[in-house]
C-alpha cells in the first residue's frame, strides 16, 4: 500500500525519517514503554496471535501462525528497521505478560506513516486503545517526524473506528488492503496530516 496522500518530502527530510526509525530500540511511556520485537519473542508473539479474538482484525499479522511464519515475519521486520521503514514494538503489562504489540510501515520519501497494532484480550475495552493509538500518532509526529499518518481498519472493526473518529482522522473511503500471503482484505482508510 501507498499512502492516498503523497507529502512533498525533500530527499534530505527522507533520509531524516529514516535514520530515526533505524536508531529506534524502545518507545518510553507512561505504562512501560514498548521494545524492538526480537527473535527469541517469537514463541510469546506466536501465543499472542493464536488468540483470534487478538489477531481477527489485523491484516499485517502472518498467517497461518505458526514459529516458523512468525520467526520470518520478525525476521522481516528486523531488515525493514535497517533499512528505517519499519518497526514492531512490543509492550508488557506489570505481570510480564505481552500486552500488546505494535508494527509500523514508514513511507519516507512521502513522510508518511501507517501502523497497526492489537491488545491481549485481557487488556481489551480498558480504553487503553484509545491512549495507545493517541501516544503512538503523538509518537510518529514528534520522535521520527513524519508529516502524515494513515490508519486502516476492517469494514466491520467498530472499537478501532470510533478511536480513529475521536483522534480526528479524516475517512478518505475504502481501499483494499494486502495480506502477507498476497490477499485482499478490504479496508477503511484514514489520514490525519501532522
Ligand atoms: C481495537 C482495539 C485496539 C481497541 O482498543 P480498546 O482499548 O479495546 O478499545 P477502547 O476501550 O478504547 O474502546 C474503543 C471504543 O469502542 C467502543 N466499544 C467497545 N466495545 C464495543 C462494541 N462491542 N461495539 C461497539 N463499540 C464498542 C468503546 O465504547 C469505545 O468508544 P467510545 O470511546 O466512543 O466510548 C483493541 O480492542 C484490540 O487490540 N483489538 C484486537 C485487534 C484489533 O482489532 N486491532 C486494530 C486493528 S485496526
Amino acid at each position: 500500500m501507498e499512502p492516498k496522500t503523497k507529502l512533498k518530502t525533500s530527499k534530505r527530510q527522507a533520509e531524516h525519517i529514516r535514520r530515526k526509525v533505524r536508531n529506534i530500540r524502545k518507545i518510553d511511556g507512561e505504562t512501560g514503554g514498548s521494545k524492538l520485537v526480537q527473535l527469541h519473542h517469537a514463541g510469546e508473539i506466536l501465543e499472542l496471535l493464536k488468540d483470534e479474538r487478538v489477531s481477527g482484525d489485523v491484516y499485517t499479522f502472518p498467517r497461518p501462525f505458526n514459529l516458523q511464519s512468525v520467526t520470518s515475519w520478525i525476521e522481516d521486520h528486523q531488515a525493514q528497521a535497517r533499512a528505517g521503514e519499519g518497526l514492531l514494538l512490543f509492550s508488557r503489562a506489570p505481570s510480564g505478560e505481552i500486552m500488546s504489540i505494535t508494527d509500523f510501515q514508514f513511507w519516507p520519501e512521502h513522510s508518511a506513516c501507517e501502523f497497526g497494532g492489537a491488545f491481549a484480550h485481557a487488556y481489551q475495552n480498558q480504553s487503553l486503545g484509545l491512549h495507545g493509538i493517541k501516544f503512538m500518532c503523538d509518537w510518529v509526529f514528534e520522535t521520527i517526524g513524519v508529516g502524515l499518518i494513515v490508519l486502516t481498519t476492517s469494514l466491520d472493526n467498530v472499537r478501532s473506528q470510533k478511536i480513529i473518529n475521536h483522534l480526528g482522522f479524516t475517512p478518505m473511503g475504502e481501499i483494499k488492503s494486502v495480506r502477507p500471503d498476497g490477499s485482499l482484505r478490504r479496508s477503511l482508510y484514514w489520514e490525519k496530516l501532522k
